[in-house]
């Protein structure tokens, strides 16, 4: 740098030449404050890239379930990078996609992975978020969550536990009458929503629990089931839990998988948790395949079969 603005002046130095460079910085301090900050915007760079190939991001954090993410790529994905292609079918892009599957099996992991996957800003909602003792309270809230998204359009508003927000008429009528109010608001700007860049995403346990008038076309459009995690999906979480442990060499995955059908992720993480916990407790060198095994066997599936029941019938 110091080189080539000097010899564009013509003083064409060698950088051997210490002290005339030296002299010419102090006569042009402002060529070593340049110097400096391109040199660590440099190394940011460099870092960053770094930084950006290692660490990875969206669904290439999803371990297994490419059926799932399959699915997700071509209804969802797809429309929001093609949209002139889906306007030519006079397809519109869905305003809001809900979530569901039974507990502790990635519903919310995946919404967060599909925003960084849609490059798109994200807000995400919880029930206490809301829930105000005061009607107009929790109805403003309500409105200015859609105003602050519209700022930041593209983005996705994400409810968690969306059933607490819009629950079935029955559940409604058991709710101080408010509770309608609330539900108004959130349907008038979740039918405006792809309009206004924003994509809506509910996540529940209990899709049946929702109003099906939220469920009609032109709301939440799409429903996707999010299945316990697949064999892939387990051998997978595996070795990833397991990847900053010491263990032993030539670990079977795929048979930690097989004895871990209808097991949740989060099991999955539990299990190697505690694995690890015995092997620092008891003074082990590494955790070895035995004693993911035993693990296994010791700690049960926390999946509620009844949600999976009611799950599989709803997808057939
Ligand atoms: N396919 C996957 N790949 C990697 N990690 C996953 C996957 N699915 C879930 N996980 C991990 O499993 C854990 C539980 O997931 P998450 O909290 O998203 O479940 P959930 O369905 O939202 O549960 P809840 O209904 O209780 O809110 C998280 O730590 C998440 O990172
Ligand atoms: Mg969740």
């Amino acid at each position: 740098m110091i080189y080539i603005i000097m010899a564009e002046e013509g003083k064409r130095l060698k950088m051997t030449d210490i002290n005339e460079i030296q002299s010419y910085l102090q006569q042009n301090p402002w060529l070593l404050g340049t110097a400096i900050a391109v040199g660590v915007f440099l190394v940011y760079k460099i870092v960053m890239s770094i930084h950006d190939k290692k660490t990875p991001r969206g669904f290439e954090r999803v371990a297994g379930m490419y059926e799932l993410k399959k699915k997700i790529y071509q209804e969802v994905i797809f429309p929001f990078y093609n949209a002139g292609k889906y306007k030519k079918f006079n397809l519109t892009l869905p305003n809001g996609i809900i979530f569901y599957g039974p507990t502790g099996c990635g519903k919310t992991f995946f919404v967060e992975c599909l925003a960084e996957e849609l490059n798109m800003n994200f807000i995400k909602v919880s029930h206490a978020d809301l829930a105000s003792p005061y009607v107009h309270e929790s109805v403003a809230k309500i409105a200015e969550t859609f105003e602050q998204a519209k700022a930041l359009s593209p983005c996705i508003v994400f409810f968690d536990e969306i059933e607490s927000l819009v629950p079935t008429r029955a559940e409604l009528s058991s709710h101080a009458t408010y509770k309608k109010e609330e539900v108004d608001e959130f349907l008038n700007h979740l039918n405006n929503a792809a309009k206004n860049g924003i994509l809506v995403i509910g996540a529940t346990n209990h899709i049946e629990m929702i109003d099906p008038a939220v469920q009609r076309s032109g709301r939440f459009d799409l429903k996707i089931y999010i299945s316990p995690p697949d064999a892939d999906a387990r051998a997978e979480m595996f070795y990833d839990a397991l990847k900053g442990m010491p263990h032993e060499k030539g670990l079977n995955f795929d048979e930690l998988a097989m004895m871990t059908e209808n097991y949740t992720s989060a099991d999955i993480v539990n299990i190697v948790q505690s694995t690890a916990r015995y092997a620092a407790v008891s003074d082990h060198k590494h955790i070895t395949q035995k004693m993911l095994e035993r693990s296994i066997r010791e700690i049960p599936s926390s999946l509620d079969m009844s949600e999976l029941e009611y799950q599989s019938y709803e997808e057939e």
